[in-house]
């Protein structure tokens, strides 16, 4: 990894742990094998909740056992074998953070892939969910099938949002093949 420029996920990272606290409520969105997820819990500690998010069995049974390994107590954490566009159904705001890893599983079914209308009807329920403050951050993989033409409809989608949020892309250039992109967003409130 450079120094400087960090890698898409780390940085996702990097910002969400200036946003979140402890007590905090946390959504992943596409929580795979729950390595994002564990860092949310972390993040808002035994007193804070994750809700994750996944359409594969096979995503919650990983993350459940990642956070068995790492001692993090059933009640600080729910998953839902439920699309994300769903997330409105099942938390009540208000919500601090909300992750989205686009794309594929490694190691599963990759035709299992976000699909852009169903990931930006997620995005428009995290907006609803998300306190002023509250921050959503978003990795796109463009080259893959798919992937191309969803980074293109949720940065468009993105680029609608500035009334009521403050919009960054970070994106490595001048790479070998197309590199992921980071959209990070925080509601505007009292103090941003
Ligand atoms: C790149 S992986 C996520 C990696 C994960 N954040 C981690 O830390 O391991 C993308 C995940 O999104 C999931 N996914 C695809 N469509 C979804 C949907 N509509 N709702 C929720 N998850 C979805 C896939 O099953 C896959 O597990």
């Amino acid at each position: 990894m450079h120094p400087l420029f960090p890698r898409t996920t780390q940085l996702a990272q990097d910002w969400i742990a200036q946003v979140l606290r402890h007590g905090d409520v946390a959504i992943d969105a596409t929580l795979g094998n729950g390595n994002d997820a564990l860092f949310l819990a972390r993040c808002v500690g035994p007193s804070g909740k994750v809700h994750g998010f996944d359409v594969q069995a096979a995503a919650l049974v990983a993350s459940s056992a990642l956070f068995q390994a790492n001692q993090i107590s059933e009640n600080n954490y729910t998953w839902h074998l439920l699309s994300h566009g769903a997330m409105q159904d099942v938390v009540a705001p208000p919500v601090r953070a909300v992750m989205f890893n686009l794309g594929y599983l490694p190691g599963e079914d990759h035709d299992v892939i976000t699909q852009s209308t169903e990931t930006l009807r997620a995005l428009d329920a995290a907006c609803s969910l998300i306190e002023p403050g509250g921050i959503i951050t978003i990795v796109c993989y463009p080259g893959h099938e798919g992937g191309d033409s969803e980074t293109a409809e949720v940065l468009a989608w993105a680029d609608k949002q500035g009334a009521v949020w403050h919009v960054v892309v970070y994106e490595k250039r001048a790479t070998l093949r197309k590199a992921p992109i980071l959209i990070a967003m925080q509601k505007k409130g009292a103090d941003t």
